[in-house]
């Protein structure tokens, strides 16, 4: 018996980082997903198959072992090995051996909740070969668990809308509530190919808060409008509004230092063919950046992008969030 998860990655559309320190902000999942399929097996061994990562291997004991002529992904992997283990362990099979196949067509270290849309169909998965009552709200907590190793201290947005999918209005006080989507948000995403750390990303945030904390200040509650003012706009499906809060959004965090060279020339690309707004997306720093655009305009606007230097795809808003099923 086989059974497969399948959860979506996701971009933020305002709040990125302000969101670690309370602020409001809204992501959408998008329809680019990891697909994970997990079984059983015979021996204590946890073997892991990543397409994306290019890898292939087992855990013994802890201890991961490359097959010959693949990469070493220990420190990627391990975080699938450990959620993996917890919830063998928790029905009971302490050492039960199992095969992990991970297929992704979401970039890695790009900004679009990579990890978290592993994570969330790992748990997924494994809950139903394992015959867990696993609720979204659990599966969403226990993506915490990953998420920690890989980010040091998110802010649980990705896996949340990795989890319930569509759009998520999300803060650390008030926890996070589906946004009334009244039309479709066209998102055109621009990939700089330059990967980087979310962990320290944050990390360089927080130094600039500590240094610098007036004026962080007053930036940080200026994003949090903007997020609430995002969300009205959603609402009200008002498109052209939303791309001006995008733009502003992205000043802010071109002011903290996450934008670079080839983040900008995207966004200008993008904006001077006709995006309503642009801005980067997730932490920064490289990885991507988003344009929203007018429906129709989604082709003018990536093959602007590609010919600046980014892989442009479009991307449509995932309604679902996380699926699982036996096979
Ligand atoms: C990462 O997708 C978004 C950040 O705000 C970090 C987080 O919320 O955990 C940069």
């Amino acid at each position: 018996m086989r059974a497969v998860a399948k959860a979506p990655a996701k971009v933020i559309l305002t709040g990125e980082h302000f969101v670690v320190i309370g602020k409001p902000a809204i992501a959408m999942a998008i329809n680019l997903y990891s697909e994970i399929r997990v079984s059983k097996r015979d021996d204590s061994t946890i073997h892991i198959r990543s397409t994306s990562l290019k890898a292939s291997g087992s855990f013994q004991s802890g201890t991961y072992v490359p097959e010959t002529g693949t990469v070493d992904a220990s420190k990627a992997l391990q975080p699938i090995q450990m959620i993996a283990s917890h919830l063998t362990k928790q029905v009971g099979l302490k050492d039960q051996g199992l095969d992990i196949e991970i297929d992704s067509t979401i970039p890695i270290a790009a900004g679009l909740g990579s990890s978290a849309s592993i994570a969330v169909s790992l748990i997924a998965a494994l809950s139903k070969l394992l015959g867990l009552k696993t609720s979204r709200e659990e599966i969403r907590e226990l993506a915490f668990i990953p998420e920690r190793i890989v980010h040091g201290k998110p802010s649980g947005i990705d896996q949340t809308t990795a989890t319930y999918g569509g759009v998520v209005a999300f803060s650390l006080d008030k926890g996070f509530e589906t946004v009334n989507v009244t039309r479709d948000i066209p998102i055109v995403i621009g990939n700089t190919g330059i990967a980087r750390s979310t962990g320290e990303q944050v990390m360089k945030v927080r130094s600039i808060s500590l240094e610098r904390p007036d004026e962080f200040n007053v930036i940080a509650t200026c994003a949090g409008e903007i997020s609430n003012q995002a969300r009205e706009a959603i609402e009200k499906g008002e498109l052209k509004r939303l791309g001006e809060l995008m733009n502003n959004n992205h000043d802010l965090l071109k002011w903290l230092g996450l934008s670079n060279k080839k983040l900008e020339e995207l966004i200008s690309a993008a904006r001077s063919t006709g995006a309503l707004g642009a801005k980067l997306t997730g932490a920064g720093g490289g990885g991507c950046m988003i344009a929203l655009v007018e429906p129709g305009a989604e082709d003018k606007v990536a093959e602007a992008i590609t010919k600046s230097g980014g892989e442009s795809f479009t991307v449509k808003t995932d309604r679902e969030g996380v699926k699982a099923w036996l096979e």
